[in-house]
């Protein structure tokens, strides 16, 4: 298949754009334009079973400890289940139901108009300070609901710690009606805690007291919340057994409720249940999730492929190609699998992305003319909204960017001949509901599940990321205070005698 031309397998085939396609829901997944035909996906499906996937599948639902280095289970699917008891020995939908019960009455009482600062003004604007897990999914879909978007205060998100991110948040905001959702799973992110410390003295210097009615946090570590002065009724409990990357649905979600209503969260939750479903009951040919993902691994195995595009034809979906890059490389990123060794294969491929069609006038031309082999999921909607003429220019340019890749154009000079044989897929989606998100969001999350297994790598720890963040706090004290250089590397002491250098 190395060889096999798209243009010969369309030929040879008149029903392989059928045949490649396959519909759940809200979604519809165009593969056809993929270097492979019926026999790689049989083999690709064989590599599944042999890995066991099902078996993996239903351990992810029945709550086992597949996130093994943690000791802790993989439960982000009981945030949206509808089951009564979930999973069985193990239920957890009495807390989740009760967390959901305390979001929806939070988001009634910000939507009357009853949440009041300190002296008494209704609240105007909600700043989310969160990062990674707690900040890219509620703030790409703020972004993407923006059409169902309630009356009530106006919704910002900060995440770094660059207090310049801050600033440009409260530039213009009042603090007496400013309120502080602060998002983290375990109230220890550095970037999240001064960021909730400076949003915290800022108040302070123009409320002096009542503080805490300027508070909320979202958090497995409720402790941690309170020790920052958040009221145990504004303290909206997560578990262990979510994952950041994977805590949208849960109070990780709140902004995504206040911006566009908490029914509107309910059928986000709907959408991700019924891909679940699909997950679950499809066979692995007809399964979507898993088709994307033993694409994903034809591509990175087979072709070498170390990078995919994402690129949503929507300007809803700007934020998407950064929640995806989360989501995907922290969990598949990993280069030693289940039983601790090195793995002599290739991972997770670098995610990136950006809508079309701005893209189209950035870096199209190196996907059509370059010499990297980027397979693309391109995402279109059918309607979004009022159906005009640039709507449909938007997804006229998403079906010729795909068909472009795929079929090439010759040409007698040579610098404007387009090689084509570029796989992509094309996700079709209705209208940009919250139930078809949810469907979406949900694809990638069990796309990456499979993947995981195929490499035999926990997807679900992100124990890469700790020892930065250990060498930047022994940093700190040293770039604020001077204080001993001994034992730092050579590049960083001299980098750090340039930055203490006085102005
Ligand atoms: O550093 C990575 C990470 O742990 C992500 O996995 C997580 O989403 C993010 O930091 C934020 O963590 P928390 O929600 O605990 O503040």
């Amino acid at each position: 298949m190395a060889a096999a031309s798209l243009t010969d397998l369309f030929a040879a085939d008149a029903s392989r754009a059928g045949r490649f396609s396959i519909e759940a829901g809200e979604l519809i997944l165009d593969y056809s334009k993929h270097r492979v035909d019926a026999e790689t996906m049989r083999l690709l499906a064989a590599l599944a079973v042999q890995e066991q996937l099902p078996r993996w599948i239903a351990r992810m639902f029945s709550g086992d400890p597949i996130n093994s280095t943690e000791a802790r289970a993989v439960l982000h699917v009981a945030l949206r289940s509808g089951d009564a008891s979930f999973p069985e020995g193990r239920d957890v939908m009495p807390a989740v139901r009760g967390a959901r019960e305390r979001m929806r009455r939070f988001v009634d009482e910000v939507q009357r108009g009853d949440l009041k600062g300190a002296d008494g003004r209704a609240i105007t604007d909600i700043v989310n300070i969160g990062i990674g897990g707690s900040d890219l999914g509620p703030r790409m879909l703020v972004r993407a609901m923006r059409k169902l978007r309630k009356p009530g205060p106006r919704l910002h998100f900060v995440s770094n710690i660059d207090p310049a991110d801050l600033e440009a948040a409260l530039a213009g905001l009042t603090p007496g009606t400013t309120f502080f959702i602060v998002a983290s799973k375990t109230f220890t992110t550095a970037e999240t805690l001064a960021n909730a410390a400076r949003a915290r003295a800022w108040l302070a210097s123009a409320l002096g007291t009542g503080l805490s009615r300027h508070f909320a946090a979202l958090t497995a570590n409720t402790a941690g919340a309170e020790a920052l002065g958040v009221p145990p009724e504004r303290v909206f409990p997560m578990w262990d057994w979510v994952g950041g990357r994977y805590s949208v649905w849960s109070a990780v979600g709140l902004p995504v409720a206040l911006a566009a209503g908490m029914d509107a969260f309910e059928e986000l939750l709907q959408g991700a249940r019924a891909m679940d479903a699909h997950f679950r009951n499809e066979p692995l040919e007809r399964n979507m999730p898993t088709v994307l993902a033993l694409l994903e691994i034809w591509y990175v195995n087979f072709f070498g492929a170390q990078t995919r595009a994402v690129i949503p034809y929507s300007e809803d979906l700007r934020d998407l190609p950064a929640y995806l890059q989360q989501l995907e490389m922290e969990s598949n990123g990993k280069r030693v699998d289940r039983d601790g060794n090195e793995v002599d294969y290739a991972t997770a491929p670098v995610v990136w992305g950006a809508p079309g069609t701005p893209s189209q006038h950035s870096f199209h031309q190196l996907l059509h003319q370059g010499t990297h082999f980027i397979p693309v999921d391109f995402i279109v909607i059918r309607r979004n909204g009022e159906s005009s003429t640039e709507q449909a220019a938007l997804a006229a340019n998403a079906l010729a960017q795909g068909a472009a890749l795929a079929f090439g154009n010759p040409a007698s000079e040579r610098h404007k001949a387009l090689p084509g044989n570029r796989p992509s897929s094309t996700l079709l989606l209705d209208r940009l509901t919250p139930r078809a998100l949810g469907a979406l969001i949900a694809l990638f999350e069990h796309k990456v599940f499979v993947e995981g297994v195929i490499w035999n790598v926990n997807s679900f720890d992100q124990w890469g990321v700790e020892h930065g963040k250990n060498l930047a706090r022994t940093l700190l004290p040293r770039l604020l205070d001077g204080g001993e250089t001994g034992g730092l590397d050579a590049s960083t002491r001299g980098l750090l005698a340039r930055l203490r250098k006085p102005d």
